[in-house]
């Protein structure tokens, strides 16, 4: 794993090319499955009710969702009113590969960035506890990802995260603030139509 912490917060992994295209294409199919049970929906910022440019689904037994009374986990699709489908044994390989000392992941976030989508700058702080890292996963086309301190106001820098590539934010970088500038179109064959599909993967409670 490559250290990009830099002159930032300590614990920002990186993991350039950690699936190859055919594990990229397996995950994808798996994917695909989840979103054909749980649908892709463009959820809105709390208060403002102003759409996300994302869409968004989960698997595992927790997903993260916002709308406009805020963010939260909870364990049904917020349109279907049915459960998120279970995590692809692959991601759970990942993260116990990565992070073998932290209890399971409960939620995985599936983010879809079309033409032109992007993410805010944001920390990952809904969870009851910091201690597991954040790991993601990109698929697709290439994306910029911003990764500043761990206030709004510290400096950022930038980093292209391509298909197969996976980010960890561990240790003080846990709380990092983090977005996605823009996806560079066309710049893989992976998804059909294009675009971009990001995975989370998150642990929410703390160990019972
Ligand atoms: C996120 O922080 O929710 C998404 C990050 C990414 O798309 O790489
Ligand atoms: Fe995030």
């Amino acid at each position: 794993m490559k250290d990009l912490s830099l002159n930032g917060p300590s614990g920002l992994g990186y993991l350039p090319g950690y699936f190859d295209r055919d594990a990229q294409e397996a995950l994808l199919a798996e994917i695909r499955a989840v979103v054909a049970r749980a649908p892709f929906y463009r959820p809105v910022m709390p208060r403002t009710g102003k759409p996300f440019t994302v869409r968004m689904s989960n698997c595992g037994p927790l997903g993260w969702v916002s709308d406009i009374n805020g963010y939260r986990y909870q364990p049904l699709h917020p349109d279907t009113g049915l459960p998120w489908p279970a995590l692809p044994a692959r991601l759970t390989a990942l993260w116990r590969d990565i992070a073998p000392q932290a209890p399971d992941p409960e939620a995985c976030l599936i983010n879809y960035y079309e033409e032109s989508a992007r993410m805010g700058l944001h920390q990952d702080r809904d969870e009851e506890t910091f201690e597991a890292p954040v790991i993601s996963v990109s698929l697709g086309d290439t994306a910029t990802f911003r990764v500043g301190g761990l206030t709004r106001k510290d400096p950022t820098k930038s980093f292209r995260l391509q298909s197969g590539d996976v980010v960890v934010l561990a240790g003080e970088a846990r709380l990092a603030f983090h977005g996605i500038d823009r996806v560079l179109t066309g710049t893989s064959t992976l998804l059909k139509n294009g675009g971009r599909i990001n995975l989370t993967l998150r642990r929410v409670t703390h160990p019972a």
